[in-house]
């Protein structure tokens, strides 16, 4: 086979005879016999590589391969070279091959090396363009969403009674029976517990619930402050009710209380008066009707000509010119006993308003699940 190849054309066996190949032969079968020829094998091994080197450029897979196929431990062709080269070589030739192997390797060492340092700037250098920005180009652009009905509605209702002087308070939505029972003079058993189911929880603490109204603030805030007390509350609160148009098992409430000396049912009817008037407009009329909650003493819903027709009768108030708006009252003076405060001395009044609701009625929903489906094309109606 050396034989045969030795045979060929000079320029052919550049071709055929690549780097690999002249280096699993020995120098004996290259017919290289003097320093001479040693030293033009050695070149053209050394043509080879720069060839490659050249070919490869200086990407990280190219730097790898180069490695490998020149450097490698085992089958690079250095290794070659060591073992098909310069070990059976003959004594007078031992030095001048061994003189040319170290002048090959580090060559290739310090090319390698150089190639490696290249790949790595050039790496720096895409990862530097990368983290240069344009600052001409326009932002991102991102939507600002808007305050969701609901917000817009508790935002609205609280602006109206911050402006005569009530305050915001917010309580625990995970109550303890007591609150948003007992101290409300709803004590075990008593009926008006059961439209007021909710879900329970066993706490290590003792039993809780998610509260059913967010009249437990009354109390919670009586216990803590002294009279007088002007809040309102706004919250979530839940309830066992099957879902449908109108029900879901989360709602929102804003609860009003107002205790000092000397408040009387006209305070209360002319606080009333002047909410609906700002919430539905100045020409809403208002009207109580007898009621019942224990913890208001008397109790009334609060009725307003209808929004729509204006008193004279339509749809949306069956016809009876009235629409029902939320449940009040005079607080009961039983209430005073479980916080400390004189009956005798402190009258006031209460009110607890559905929020979905008011928010349906005053922006003509008929379907209340849609405040809580988050449907992009119902927010937007709102803005
Ligand atoms: N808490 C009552 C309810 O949720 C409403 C209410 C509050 C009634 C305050 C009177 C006074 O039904």
């Amino acid at each position: 086979m050396g034989a045969g190849r030795r045979g060929l054309e000079p320029a052919l066996s550049a071709v055929f005879f690549m780097t690999t190949d002249i280096t699993t032969q020995t120098l004996a079968q290259l017919g290289a016999n003097t320093p001479e020829a040693v030293a033009q094998q050695f070149a053209e091994v050394r043509r080879h590589f720069d060839e490659e080197v050249a070919r490869r450029g200086a990407d990280p897979s190219a730097q790898t391969a180069l490695l490998a196929r020149w450097m490698g431990r085992k089958s690079g062709a250095l290794t070659q070279i060591g073992d098909n080269w310069l070990k059976p070589a003959p004594q007078d030739l031992k030095p001048i091959v061994g003189q040319e192997f170290q002048k090959l390797k580090a060559h290739i060492a310090a090319v390698v090396e150089e190639k490696r340092k290249e790949g790595e700037a050039a790496a720096e250098n895409r990862a530097a363009a990368r983290d240069t920005f344009d600052l001409s180009l326009p932002g991102v652009q991102r939507e600002i969403g808007t305050r969701h009905l609901i917000r817009q509605t508790f935002d609205e209702l609280i602006g109206i009674f911050l402006s005569i002087g009530f305050r915001v308070v917010e309580g625990p939505e995970i109550e303890t029976p007591y609150y948003n029972f007992e101290a409300l003079n709803i004590p075990e058993h008593h009926p008006a517990r059961d439209n007021m189911d909710t879900f329970y929880i066993a706490g290590a603490r003792g039993e809780r619930l998610l509260r059913t109204h967010t009249s437990p603030m009354q109390i919670r805030t009586m216990e803590k402050e002294p009279p007088p007390v002007r809040i309102v509350v706004p919250g979530k609160v839940y309830r066992r009710d099957n879902p449908d148009a109108t029900h879901g098992y989360m709602f929102h409430q804003i609860e009003g209380l107002a205790v000092d000396r000397d408040i009387t049912f006209c305070d209360f009817r002319g606080t009333v008066e002047y909410f609906v008037r700002e919430f539905l407009g100045p020409k809403a009329k208002t009207r109580l009707r007898p009621s019942y909650f224990p913890f208001t003493e008397p109790s009334a819903e609060v009725d307003a000509t209808c929004h729509v027709c204006g008193g004279t009768g339509c749809r949306v108030c069956k016809f009876s010119g009235w629409i029902e708006l939320f449940g009040a009252g005079m607080v009961n003076p039983a209430v005073y006993g479980f916080v400390k405060y004189d009956p005798e001395k402190l009258s006031g009044f209460a009110f607890g308003m559905g929020v979905d609701r008011l928010a349906m009625m005053k922006y003509g929903l008929t379907e209340l699940p849609v405040l809580f489906q988050n449907d992009v094309r119902f927010l937007r109606q709102f803005p």
